[in-house]
């Protein structure tokens, strides 16, 4: 719980975040515990060999039934691959689902991340005064 804390109130995971806040321990400890309980949400901590925290991918079920995927990473383990690889696991482990990803318009890591798994760009949409894009990946991407 204290490293998904840690790596949630990264400088550069609030910034390409909705809420830009930092957040304070008592608000994650609940957060945290009814997201590990929720049966629409799949939480996914990545971990080194030696069970280090690395990272996290999150998919929760949103009204319209497809998953929106929140991910990060520290940042000494940026750049190799090592979300792409997750995530592609993660998308043919629940190949009858239907994934988005809600992307500030600039996040590159991001934007490339998502691009290259074939996610298609459908929609841009204003939050907090921020652009982002809207990223789907349906069956009909596979
Ligand atoms: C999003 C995040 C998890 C990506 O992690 P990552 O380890 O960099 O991801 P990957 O290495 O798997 O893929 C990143 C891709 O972006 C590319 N990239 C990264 N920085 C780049 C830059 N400045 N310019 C161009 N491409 C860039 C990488 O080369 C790679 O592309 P490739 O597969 O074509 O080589 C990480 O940046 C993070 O934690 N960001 C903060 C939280 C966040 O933004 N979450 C997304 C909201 S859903």
């Amino acid at each position: 719980m204290k490293n998904i804390f840690e790596l949630s109130n990264q400088d550069y995971v609030r910034f390409y975040s909705f809420n830009q806040d930092k957040i304070i321990w008592e608000a994650h400890c609940q957060w945290f515990t009814k997201a590990i309980h929720n049966p629409n949400i799949l939480f996914y901590i990545l971990e080194t060999d030696t069970k280090e925290c690395i990272g996290q991918i999150r998919l929760q079920c949103t009204e319209y039934s497809s998953w929106e995927i929140s991910i990060s990473l520290f940042q000494q383990f940026h750049n190799q691959h090592i979300v792409s690889r997750a995530l592609k696991q993660i998308i043919e482990q629940h190949h009858s689902l239907n994934f988005l990803a809600t992307v500030r318009e600039d996040n590159i890591s991001s934007i490339h991340l998502f691009e290259a798994l074939n996610f298609q760009k459908t929609q841009t949409t204003t939050i907090n005064n921020k652009n982002f894009y809207l990223y789907q990946y349906t069956i009909k991407n596979k």
